[in-house]
């Protein structure tokens, strides 16, 4: 046989579509094929018609439920299975050849046994399902600083999401020609329907579960969970994980961190990338509105949890948003906090695990200040206030295109990205860490961000409200040696002319009461107006041990009663409090070993020598 002939033969065994000419893609589906032995293969074209039969089709499994469709025309509820609400952090998986390259943040298994492992999970576990094949391009489809991935699924509910979350369609295709480069993904929800076998409505596999990357290989690999990051493999895995090694490798970055725009009445623009950790805010600062008291400011919004952030000839560091929608938080989203949220939130979502209204809606925690007086909860169970139980769970979410958002920066899709003035870098802490400080240089600000400690949120299974280290907000998403990262970081700092200033901030100091002392939200445009200035070189800063930081009279007051004593509050530096803190960031040097950047290990004994002073 010649090559045409082989090609037409696999692509006939296969059923691909005539516009896919790539061998080694259709061999690698092939293969897939073979090993999980699914019913029928699909393979998704990304349009409008499509999203919508399988949105019927999920609707006839009882996988999803048709909101009223006036109050929330074109949108869903998917309740998940109690056992898969969330990323599962203790079975992600990094699979370097060395374990020393996944460092002591990630979990490492040889790759030679992982994939032996995932074979024998992979086995035969799409029997009686459709396997789905899903082009996808992380950023504009064809821009040089995109990325091609496509993802073998199993889960419908993952299709459609995808085509909410990212570009995309039979244009990805066009772009890899014959033998162009894309990141192969494989999803499974580990749920295989035998002889005949009933499904359920969010099938996975309540045993196993595997989230495993190759980076080395730049493969990725999820079994048994349907659920967010664990499943949409062009968000965490692909986009932050195995990004960063790309990035590592090129001279780039790729980071948890909203993008976000601040137009002052004057006209003048700046971009402003900010991390922060899970359920931590970016969502509601990439979207927020300006308080009273700031009329003729204007926030827009380029992404709200992933940046791909690269030097530009101008000598900038310039970011894009690889993402197309938003999977955010619900509880807490509401009016008050995030109208821009809501507005995008009127059509065409899908809502996972929040709570059903009697007149078919939903709600969740902080939607309203009274909630109704009966709602069916997001495991289905009715569900009255004061019942002791919460209606929508923690991390309940919701998908929607990125066009829905009403403040959507019009350079959104714009393939060069947008200049980045400054970087900031917030966590959730009760106390310790004031609500504002600027690093005086590249390095302190790179020690801020990388000993940065946040309490944990139901984003992840296990503990919340517990304190960690999340270097970055990446300690999950970074997929290679944290210390290596930090090593990386110090250098992107002289890979261009002008590096953005450096930010710490903090929305989440309590009081003695444990209330939050920091009203936060909108109100934080303050503390974004007070960055763009400094970045501008107007506004005013005195010195700290923790860095520059505003007196009183330096933030804009108008239209807000904040006294200059809750103010002194919430940037309160206590000694006892740091030199806590000052011994926690040894505990994470202490794990870096050899990998540990002798700049960061400077930056420490110097915040001990001031501190101390
Ligand atoms: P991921 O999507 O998980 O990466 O998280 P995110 O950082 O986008 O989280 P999101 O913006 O959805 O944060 C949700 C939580 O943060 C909710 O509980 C909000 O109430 C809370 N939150 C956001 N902004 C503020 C703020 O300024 N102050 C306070 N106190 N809480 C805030
Ligand atoms: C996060 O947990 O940081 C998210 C949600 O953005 S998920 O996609 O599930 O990881
Ligand atoms: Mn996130």
């Amino acid at each position: 046989m010649n090559d045409i002939e082989s090609f037409s033969a696999l692509a006939a065994a296969v059923g691909a579509p005539a516009r896919i000419r790539h061998a080694r893609l259709l061999a690698w589906v092939r293969d897939i094929a073979a090993l999980t032995q699914p019913d029928r293969i699909e393979w998704s074209d990304g349009s409008d018609a499509e999203y919508a039969r399988l949105c019927d089709l999920m609707v006839a499994a009882g996988t999803l439920h048709r909101l009223d469709a006036v109050k929330r025309p074109n949108s869903f509820l998917a309740r998940s299975d109690p056992k898969d609400v969330a990323r599962v952090e203790n079975r992600t998986f990094i699979c370097s050849e060395r374990e020393e390259d996944a460092g002591p943040t990630n979990n490492w298994v040889a790759p030679a046994a992982m994939h032996a492992t995932l074979t024998g999970l992979f086995a035969g576990s799409m029997r009686g399902r459709t396997m789905y094949v899903v082009p996808f391009s992380m950023g504009p489809i064809g821009s040089p600083i995109a990325h091609i991935g496509i993802e073998i699924t199993d889960s419908p509910y993952v299709v459609v999401n995808m085509k909410l979350m990212t570009r995309m369609g039979l244009a990805v295709y066009d772009v890899l020609g014959t033998d162009g480069p894309f990141v192969p993904c494989v999803h499974s929800v580990g749920a295989p329907l035998v002889d005949g076998a009933a499904d359920v409505a969010w099938p996975c596999n309540p045993d196993h579960k595997y989230i495993v990357h190759f980076p080395e290989s730049r493969e990725i690999w999820s079994y048994g969970s349907g659920y967010g990051g664990n499943a949409l493999l062009g968000k965490k895995c692909l986009a932050l994980r195995i990004a960063s090694v790309m990035g590592r490798d090129e001279g780039w970055l790729a980071e948890h961190m909203l993008i976000l725009g601040i137009r002052s009445p004057g006209g003048e623009k700046r971009y402003v990338a900010a991390a922060f950790p899970s359920a931590c805010g970016k969502t509601n600062l990439a979207m927020l509105i300006p308080p009273a008291g700031f009329e003729g400011w204007k926030v827009t919004t380029i992404g709200d949890d992933i940046a791909w952030i690269k030097p530009a000839a101008d000598g900038s560091l310039h970011a894009i948003n690889p993402e197309a929608g938003y999977f955010g938080v619900a509880p807490g989203t509401s009016y008050e906090s995030n109208p821009n949220a809501m507005e995008t939130l009127r059509a065409n979502v899908i809502f996972t695990n929040v709570a059903l209204t009697d007149d078919n809606d939903v709600w969740w925690e902080g939607m309203t200040r009274t909630p109704p007086a009966h709602l069916v909860d997001w495991q289905g169970n009715d569900w009255v206030p004061g019942c002791g139980r919460p209606a929508a769970h923690p991390n309940a979410r919701f998908t929607v295109a990125a066009t829905q958002c009403p403040s959507l920066d019009p350079e959104w899709n714009n393939p060069a990205g947008v200049p980045i003035a400054a970087f900031v870098f917030g966590a959730r802490r009760s106390d310790t860490v004031p609500l504002v400080t600027q690093a005086r240089s590249w390095a302190e600000g790179v020690y801020k961000a990388a000993t940065m400690g946040s309490e944990t949120t139901a984003a992840a299974a296990g503990k919340v409200g517990e304190v960690r280290r999340d270097p970055f907000a990446m300690l999950p998403f970074c997929g290679y040696h944290i210390g290596d990262y930090f090593g990386h970081w110090l250098r992107m700092g002289s890979a261009v002319d002008a590096p953005p200033e450096i930010f710490s901030v903090n929305w989440f100091r309590k009081d003695a009461d444990g209330r939050f002392v920091w009203p936060g939200f909108g109100q934080n445009m303050r503390v974004l107006k007070w960055i763009v200035e400094r970045c501008a070189g107007r506004a005013e800063a005195v010195e700290t041990a923790l860095g520059l930081v505003p007196r009183y009279d330096d933030l804009d007051w108008s239209g807000i009663e904040f006294d200059a004593d809750r103010f002194r509050e919430v940037m309160r530096i206590d000694r006892t409090q740091w030199e806590h803190e000052i011994a926690l960031h040894d505990a994470l040097f202490a794990k870096l070993g050899a990998r540990r950047p002798e700049a960061l290990v400077g930056e420490r004994e110097r915040l001990r020598r001031q501190i101390s002073m």
